[in-house]
C-alpha cells in the first residue's frame, strides 16, 4: 500500500490527467445529487478486503460520483454562498497535500505556518486591527465563530471566579448566522437574539437591550455578535455604535464577516465596515469571498493572549512543542483545533503569484454584478427587487408566484442544468414571504448567465 509500483506511477497521471481537467475546465457540468441507493446501485459495494483497484475506484468517481455534487465554482452557482477558487489556489492545494505537513506546531510545521502568516498579515491589515493583532486559519466560519466565543468566555470567566459557575450569556442579532446559534449551544450559552431582520443592528438597539437585563444577566453577559454581511441579505450590521456600546460595557465584540469579509479589500464597500478595526475577534472566511478551496476560515484576535489561554492544549506529550527549542508561532494555540491541515497554503500561494490587487478587482466583480442583477431584474416586469443589493447579495421577487412555485423553479433550473438558485424568506410587515436570492462570487459569472435565468421566471 506505501510501496512505489507501476499502478501508483498510473494513477497519478490518470489523477494529475483529471485534475487539469478539470482546474481548466470553464464550463462544467451543473451536477446534481442521486439518491444513495441509486448511486449503490450504479457503482456498487466500493470498499471490499481485497480492495476494487485504484483505476475502477478512480472511474468509478469520475464518470458517475463527481457527476452527483455540484460544482460550487459554476458560474450559474449563486445559490447560498458560492465559491470560485482561484486555479492556483486549487494548485496548490493539490501541494499542501502531496507535502504532508503537519500545521498544529511551527517546530512540525514552520515553512507551511510561514506562508499561512503571511496570507493572515495581509487579511489582518484589511481590517485595520491595532498592532498585535493576529489570527489563523480554521476550517471554516462556525470552528472560528466557536474559537472566538470561547476565548470570549474564557476571557469574561477570568474576571471573576464566581463566573465559572454560571452559564454565559451572549447577544446576537436574528439575522446573524445559524453557526452562532449552533456553537453557543455548543459551548452551553444562553443567546439573546435582537429582532432587527430587514435592517442592521444598532449600536442603540444592543444598549436597550443591555438596558433591560437584570442584574444577574448583565453579569451573565460575556460578548456581543454582530454580522459584517449576513448571509441572507449581505448587512453589515453598526459596528462603530456597537463597539462604542460593547467598550462602554466593558463585552468582548466579534464580528462574524464570514461572507462579507472578503469585501474589506473592495474599496466602493469598505467604508461600510468601519467599526470592524474596533471588534475583539473577526471570523472571514477565504473559502467563500477570497477565493480559496474549501475548507478555510480565519479567526482574528485583537489580543493572542486571550485566545491562547482559551485554547492552548496541555499534554506532557505536548510540551516539546512550546520548548525554546521549537519556538515559533503554533497555531493549535488560538482555535479549537489540535491536528490541522495548513490550510493557508492555497490562498498564500494564488496570493503571491497573483497580487493583493487582482483580489480587489475580482470581489468588486462580485459586488458589481450585484448591481447588474438589480437592473436587470428592475428592467422586467414579472420581477421586482425585495431591497437594494448589498454586498453581492440581490434579494427580488417574481410576482405572484407562490413559496412552491418558487420550489418548482430551483428543481426545474437545476435538473434542466441552467442554474442552482434557491430561495429563501424575508420579513416584511410581520410576514414571511418567499423570495429568490442570488449571491454572487464568481468574477467568471457573465450578464448573460443572469439574463438566462432571470428569463426562466418569465
Ligand atoms: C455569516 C456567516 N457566518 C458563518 C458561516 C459558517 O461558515 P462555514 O460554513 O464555513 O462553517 C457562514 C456560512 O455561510 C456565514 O455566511
Amino acid at each position: 500500500m506505501h510501496s512505489i509500483d507501476m499502478d501508483l506511477v498510473e494513477m497519478t497521471l490518470d489523477v494529475m490527467k483529471y485534475a487539469i481537467d478539470r482546474i481548466s475546465n470553464v464550463t462544467p457540468e451543473l451536477g446534481a445529487p442521486k439518491k444513495e441507493a441509486d448511486l449503490l446501485r450504479i457503482v456498487g459495494e466500493t470498499v471490499t478486503p481485497s480492495g476494487i483497484g485504484g483505476e475502477a475506484a478512480f472511474k468509478l468517481f469520475r464518470d458517475v460520483l463527481v457527476k452527483a455534487t455540484v460544482p460550487i465554482d459554476h458560474p450559474r452557482h449563486l445559490a447560498f454562498v458560492p465559491a470560485a477558487p482561484t486555479r492556483a489556489a486549487i494548485m496548490f492545494d493539490l501541494v499542501t497535500s502531496a507535502s504532508s505537513i503537519h500545521g498544529a506546531y511551527w517546530m512540525e510545521g514552520g515553512g507551511g505556518i510561514f506562508c499561512e502568516n503571511q496570507a493572515m498579515k495581509w487579511l489582518v491589515s484589511l481590517t485595520g486591527m491595532p498592532k498585535g493583532t493576529f489570527g489563523v486559519f480554521t476550517s471554516g466560519g462556525t470552528a472560528a465563530n466557536l474559537s472566538a466565543i470561547v476565548a470570549a468566555r474564557e476571557e469574561w470567566r477570568s474576571r471573576d471566579e464566581a463566573h465559572i459557575r454560571e452559564k454565559g450569556l451572549l447577544i446576537t442579532s436574528d439575522a446573524s448566522h445559524s453557526s452562532v446559534h449552533s456553537m453557543a449551544k455548543v459551548i452551553d450559552a444562553d443567546m439573546l437574539m435582537i429582532h432587527c431582520e430587514g435592517d442592521n443592528l444598532t449600536g442603540k438597539e444592543l444598549q436597550a437591550t443591555i438596558n433591560k437585563l437584570d442584574e444577574k444577566d448583565r453579569n451573565r453577559l460575556f460578548a456581543v455578535v454582530a454580522t459584517g454581511g449576513t448571509t441572507n441579505a449581505g448587512i453589515i450590521d453598526e459596528l462603530h455604535g456597537i463597539a462604542d456600546v460593547c467598550e462602554k460595557e466593558n463585552v468582548w465584540f466579534h464580528i462574524d464577516a464570514a461572507y462579507g469579509g472578503g469585501a474589506l479589500a473592495a474599496r466602493s464597500v469598505r467604508h461600510l465596515f468601519n467599526g470592524i478595526e474596533r471588534a475583539d475577534s473577526v471570523t472571514i472566511d477565504p473559502h467563500k469571498w477570497l477565493f480559496s478551496p474549501y475548507d478555510c476560515g480565519a479567526v482574528i484576535y485583537k489580543d493572542m493572549e486571550l485566545a491562547k489561554n482559551a485554547h492552548s492544549q496541555k499534554g506532557s506529550y505536548l510540551e516539546i512543542f512550546k520548548d525554546e527549542g521549537a519556538h515559533g508561532f503554533n497555531p493549535s494555540e488560538y482555535q479549537i483545533q489540535l491536528t490541522r491541515r495548513v490550510r493557508g497554503m492555497p490562498l498564500w500561494f494564488s496570493l503571491a503569484m497573483h497580487g493583493t490587487d487582482k483580489y480587489r478587482v475580482a470581489i468588486e466583480r462580485g459586488i458589481e454584478l450585484a448591481q447588474i442583477a438589480a437592473k436587470k431584474i428592475e428592467d422586467r416586469p414579472y420581477l421586482e427587487l425585495v431591497r437594494p443589493p448589498s454586498l453581492s447579495v440581490v434579494l427580488y421577487r417574481r410576482k405572484g408566484w407562490t413559496p412552491d412555485q418558487y420550489r418548482e423553479w430551483t428543481y426545474k433550473n437545476h435538473r434542466d442544468g441552467v442554474a442552482l438558485v434557491t430561495p429563501t424568506k424575508w420579513k416584511t410587515n410581520d410576514e414571511y414571504e418567499t423570495v429568490s436570492r442570488f449571491c454572487f462570487i464568481n468574477p467568471d459569472t457573465t450578464e448573460k448567465d443572469i439574463d438566462a435565468i432571470l428569463d426562466t421566471m418569465e
